[in-house]
């Protein structure tokens, strides 16, 4: 980190750009994004489908790599690190919710859950022990034993937020979290997003199309076409504002 400020990031993302395919059918999907991600913060970030929201919070992960650009992450520079280094790093610092929840489907919930802290190599039954905690704080306190071919989509969900929470990583990242979510569960989510970010050394980074869940942000990034085309702090004097509200639906 190169200065104080820098310092309060989960992520700063500077000049950010990848494209993907070759020749002719290159498509240059991100364009010089800049982004900063507070630690403290529930950063959303909205734009229409296929505007490039999955691609850069996958290289904000570490899962993907930009083509150019600086990016640090927790006070780590993810291009002076090796695969095996951001691979480790992201393990212990990251969780990350799918959009399409990547459950183990020959795995329990409680398994699913347990494996972040098995990677990290506490013991099967304190593992155990933790992820039901976490499984009870989403409402799932009855499906410890249930596979995810037996739960509802939005079930799933949350045990997919579940096992992104259970070892405590500094930076949540998910895309759409409570798209499949009802509102009373949903809720549930943005509180304990909420209470993760309260801590002010953690940060959350949500992509969102649910309007129901804007005001829990403290930042709205606006993406279109590749670009961060407007960020817009949220406080009591600024509420999300209306033409970020309806973007298009996936
Ligand atoms: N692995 C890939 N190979 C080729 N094109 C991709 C790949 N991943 C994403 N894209 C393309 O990049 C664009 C942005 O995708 P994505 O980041 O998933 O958008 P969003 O999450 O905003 O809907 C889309 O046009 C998509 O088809
Ligand atoms: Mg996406």
């Amino acid at each position: 980190m190169n200065n104080d400020a820098n310092h309060r990031l989960a992520a700063h993302v500077k000049g950010i750009s990848k494209s993907f395919g070759d020749g002719g059918s290159r498509l240059q999907v991100l364009k010089e994004i800049d982004l900063d991600v507070r630690r403290g913060d529930i950063t959303m970030l909205v734009g229409p489908s296929g505007c490039g929201k999955t691609t850069l919070i996958s290289i904000i992960a570490g899962t993907l790599k930009a083509d150019e650009g600086g990016l640090e992450v927790l006070g780590h520079d993810l291009n002076k690190m090796t695969t095996a280094a951001i691979t480790q790093f992201r393990a212990r610092h990251i969780g990350f919710i799918f959009q399409s929840f990547n459950l183990i489907p020959t795995l329990t919930c409680a398994e699913n859950v347990s494996v972040p802290l098995l990677i990290q190599g506490v013991s099967a039954s304190k593992a155990e022990k933790r992820a039901k905690e976490v499984l009870a704080q989403v409402g799932l306190a009855d499906r410890f034993k249930h596979r995810p071919s037996q739960l509802s989509g939005g079930q799933q969900q949350r045990v997919a937020i579940a096992r992104a929470l259970v070892h405590e990583p500094h930076l949540i990242i998910c895309d759409e979290p409570t798209a499949a979510l009802d509102a009373k569960n949903g809720h549930v989510v943005m509180e304990l997003f909420e209470n993760v970010a309260r801590g002010k050394e953690r940060a959350v980074l949500i992509v969102t199309h649910d309007n129901r869940i804007f005001h829990h942000a403290n930042r709205i990034a606006s993406m279109d076409d590749g670009r961060v085309v407007e960020v817009h702090d949220v406080d009591a004097d600024h509420p999300p504002p209306e033409h970020l509200k309806h973007v298009e639906r996936l």
